[in-house]
Order: structure tokens, then C-alpha cells, then sequence
């Protein structure tokens, strides 16, 4: 990373970007949106229809979901920073291939380093097995990761949680989703504790 490098400059590459085969099909590159200072960094799979078609990330039904869980929180988008591993819509919603993910990986990883969360939110296997600090447990299962923070850098931390089209569509998952996000900004500075009763 060179020492001028701006979350700009990485939107202005990530929409020029041939690296991988994915720029062939892509309508527009979905670089991130956010607070650039944000404490707390949501990461999701990629871009789908609706996404690709605006070029901003959660706009379609995932995105309303997301929307609304945030408010549930008194929270809204603009507090926080939303990226993905992959920058652009795999054809039919597949998931990125391994060449994809490692292209696109710098990406990212600029925008953490230039951001510097205190917590960052993997939603989704894809998330979860690109930024947990065992890559070992690529395609590990969110539910056997989700439940702890895990140290991710010097005062960084990283908490794992459904992918929201996952938990908006199967009922089981939304409630531990909720958990999770909350958990995630409490630990980023953007809600006090949760008042857990007591005397
Ligand atoms: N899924 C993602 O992971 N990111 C989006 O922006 C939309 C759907």
C-alpha cells in the first residue's frame, strides 16, 4: 500500500478493474460504501443483481433486511463502512471461485488498513473464511465460528455472522444475526452494553 493510498483511489481501481474474469460480465463494481472512519466494517460475499445494477452493496431484498436490522439498533448504513470480498456479481449469484477471491483480495485489504476498524463483521461462509485468521477454516461453517471475537490485529477484532440473505431466510438464523451485529457495534464503541439485568 503505498503511503498516498485513499479509499478513493481503491473505488477508482476496483471500478476499473480487469484482474479477474468477473470484469467481463460485471454491469458496475461494487467497491463498498460508508463512513470512512467507521468503527465497525460489515463484509458480505458479493455484489448480486440489484447491486451490480446500482454499483452500491445491499440494495436488493439482503440490503432491506440489513437496513432494518441496523435500525433495530438505531443504527443506519452511513455509521458504519459495507464491503464484500468480491468486488463484482459472479454470474446467477454463484459463489466467487478461489482465482476470484485471491484476485480481489488487495482490495479489501486496503480498505481495512485504511480504515482501521476496532471490529470488523464477516457475514457468510465466504467472509468468514477470507478474514478469519486461520485461513484454515475456509468454508468453515458460520455456525461453528459465529459466537466468539477473534483477534484479527492490534486492537481489532473480528466477529462472524450469517450471510443477512441467509438470515432473512431462514428464521433460525435471525435471531443469533441480530445477536451478532449487536454484539459487533457494542464492541466497536457504536452502542453501550446491552443492560444484562442484574442487581
Ligand atoms: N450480498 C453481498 O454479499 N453483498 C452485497 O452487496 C449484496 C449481496
Amino acid at each position: 500500500m503505498s503511503t498516498d493510498d485513499s479509499l478513493g483511489r481503491v473505488a477508482e481501481q476496483v471500478r476499473g478493474c480487469t484482474r479477474c474474469r468477473l470484469a467481463a460480465t460485471r454491469t458496475n463494481a461494487v467497491p463498498g460504501q460508508g463512513d470512512p472512519r467507521a468503527p465497525l466494517v460489515l463484509v458480505g460475499e458479493a455484489p448480486g443483481r440489484a447491486e451490480d445494477q446500482t454499483g452500491q452493496p445491499f440494495q436488493g431484498m439482503a440490503g432491506r433486511f440489513l437496513d432494518t436490522q441496523l435500525a433495530l439498533l438505531d443504527l443506519t448504513r452511513e455509521q458504519v463502512f459495507i464491503s464484500s470480498v468480491n468486488k463484482c456479481r459472479p454470474p446467477r449469484n454463484r459463489t466467487p471461485r478461489p482465482d476470484e477471491v485471491a484476485a480481489c483480495a488487495s482490495y479489501l485489504d486496503r480498505q481495512l488498513a485504511l480504515i482501521r476498524p476496532r471490529v470488523v463483521l464477516a457475514m457468510g461462509g465466504t467472509a468468514a473464511a477470507r478474514l478469519h485468521p486461520e485461513r484454515t477454516t475456509a468454508m468453515a461453517k458460520v455456525g461453528e465460528l459465529r459466537g466468539q471475537v477473534y483477534p484479527l490485529g492490534p486492537e481489532q477484532a473480528l466477529v462472524v455472522t450469517y450471510h443477512p440473505a441467509a438470515a432473512m431466510r431462514f428464521p433460525s438464523q435471525r435471531d443469533p444475526f441480530a445477536a451478532d451485529l449487536q454484539r459487533a457495534a457494542v464492541l466497536a464503541g457504536l452502542l453501550p452494553q446491552p443492560f444484562s439485568g442484574g442487581r
